[in-house]
């Protein structure tokens, strides 16, 4: 078991077929494809990422699956709600650190994540979630996990439920997931 399959068991109960996803890091678009899959043609996925190489490693793999549904954008997460309208959102995929296979001097930072995260809430539906894979350590350090895990405390329990998952026994770097449920 790892982070990857975890992830893939909470995408495929929590994404509806013809929903609205949000991929806030598209990287070499894994999720972005999964996403897509999972919601069906009739559904859409936006996907964000601040390096062009990112949105064209999505864009590509995209068209190499045959998936015609999702929006790459080159933007950063923080400027979601620019994107969709408030509470029409099903479910948010954050996945946090650096570009794999790319340059890992840029990085998701604690300050426009959790930016990224308050629009999110706001865009989810009742019931809608948002996935974080907080993955830090190497040169993006451990700025961005602890601000997180903070906030994550103090959000208010009587509109959402949060969840962390930690791979207890293991040792180093090992990436922690949450989920944040909206309504409780
Ligand atoms: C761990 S990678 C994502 C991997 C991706 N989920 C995949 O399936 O390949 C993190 C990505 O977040 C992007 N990123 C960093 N800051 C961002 C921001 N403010 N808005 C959107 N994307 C950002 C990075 O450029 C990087 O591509």
């Amino acid at each position: 078991m790892n982070t990857l399959s975890l992830n893939d068991r909470l995408f495929r109960e929590s994404v509806p077929k013809g929903g609205l996803c949000i991929d806030a890091t598209a990287g070499n678009g894994h999720d972005t494809a999964k996403l897509c899959g999972l919601v069906g043609p009739n559904g859409r996925v936006t996907a964000f990422d601040i390096q062009p190489q990112a949105v064209e490693n999505t864009k590509k793999r995209l068209k190499e699956l045959g998936l015609d549904n999702a929006e790459v954008i080159l933007d950063s997460h923080a400027n979601m709600e620019k994107y969709a309208e408030p509470g029409t959102v099903d479910f948010i995929v954050f996945n946090l650190g650096w570009l794999p296979g790319g340059d890992h001097s840029v990085f998701t930072h604690a300050e426009s994540t959790v930016a990224a995260i308050e629009a999110g809430l706001r865009l989810l539906r009742d019931g809608g979630k948002i996935s974080l894979s907080i993955y830090y350590g190497g040169r993006s350090g451990y700025e961005e996990r602890d601000a997180l895990l903070e906030y994550l405390a103090d959000l208010d329990p009587s509109r959402y439920t949060v969840l962390l998952t930690r791979f207890y026994n293991r040792t180093g770097d090992v990436p922690i997931s949450a989920v944040i449920v909206k309504g409780i």
